[in-house]
């Protein structure tokens, strides 16, 4: 196999962009956290122990085996769900229930339907109680941001999946949140129109002052975007490594074949393929007999 580097070893360049990430006030604070399922006959237990502190504009990604807990980590987030124990706080302040400070995109496009794209990136900002003129001249900077500004008047089903998920986004940063939480969001696109959109985020990450909390199954994905990555596992739930990427910013796809991160990569691969193959016996598929004998397929 080909000689990898440590994936824990950074450049001076990085090290020090990781000092000063530290430096910046905390806006999401995760401290023994805890959820399960379930009464004592029958408990759950999803992850335990999980403690975290993501600092401003730090993007941080959560990686992990389905059934780890990555969206009931979000929901705790969005104040969906809460802990069994711990606490999470959102500048200090306990979450206790939904707020515009946590603007949320998911896989499923969640746009309304009967709305333009523009009255959909407006709604927010008139439930804030801005009157319409300021709304629209709002929400059209924000489309300009995703470059979407020539569809403001389209409605979603007149979008791709990509455009769709440019307009989530744009009606999440429009209530400008404190954190941008991000469950799969690229989950349902075709791998070419996956990584434009990698690239898109990235863009706005960097001229936008949010914070990004991002969930996906995808190890390129998590490797691309982050600082830092948030491995969960399951049985037992709860935090494999925290890791700080070493791959330098900025990120481009040329990269994916650097020595760095593929490094990454296989770190990633070992901590998630490891648990999973603890899960086999639970999932193994039962062996049904459907076929002629000489149609055996490898
Ligand atoms: N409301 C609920 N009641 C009982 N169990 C639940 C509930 N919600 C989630 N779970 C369980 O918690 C575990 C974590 O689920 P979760 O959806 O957070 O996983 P995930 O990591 O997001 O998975 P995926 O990658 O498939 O999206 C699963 O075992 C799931 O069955
Ligand atoms: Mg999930």
């Amino acid at each position: 196999m080909l000689a990898l580097p440590d994936y824990r070893e950074q450049t001076p360049e990085v090290a020090a962009r990781f000092a000063k990430i530290k430096e910046r006030p905390v806006v999401l604070t995760v401290r023994n956290l805890e959820k399960a399922f379930g009464t004592n006959g029958s408990r759950h237990v999803v992850f335990d122990h999980v403690s975290l502190d993501i600092h401003r504009r730090e993007f941080v990604t959560i990686i992990g085996p389905s059934g780890c807990g990555k969206s009931t980590f979000i929901r705790i987030a969005a104040g969906l769900e809460e802990a069994t124990s711990g606490e999470m706080l959102l500048d200090g302040k306990p979450i206790t229930g939904p707020s515009p400070d946590r603007g949320m995109v998911f896989q499923g496009y969640t746009l309304f339907p009967w709305r333009t794209v523009k009255e959909n990136v407006m709604f927010g900002l008139e439930m804030r109680g801005n009157d319409t003129g300021t709304a629209d001249a709002e929400a059209r900077q924000w489309l300009d941001m995703v470059g979407l500004s020539r569809v403001e008047n389209s409605y979603p089903h007149e979008l791709s999946g990509g455009m769709k998920q440019r307009v989530a986004i744009a009606r999440a940063l429009a209530n400008e949140p404190r954190i941008l939480i991000m469950d799969e969001p690229f989950g349902a696109l075709d791998a070419l129109t996956r990584c434009k959109m990698q690239s898109y985020l990235l863009q706005i990450w960097k001229k936008v002052n949010v914070t990004i909390l991002f969930i996906t199954h995808d190890l390129d994905e998590a490797i691309y975007l982050s600082d830092r990555i948030l491995v969960l596992g399951v049985n037992p739930g709860g935090v494999r490594e925290i890791i700080e990427n070493p791959v330098p910013r900025p990120r481009t796809p040329e990269q994916f074949l650097s020595p760095k991160f593929l490094a990454v990569k296989h770190r990633l691969d070992e901590l998630i393929h490891g648990s999973a193959a603890e899960q086999e016996e639970e999932d193994k598929i039962p062996v049904i007999k459907l076929t002629e004998v000489g149609d055996e397929v490898e």
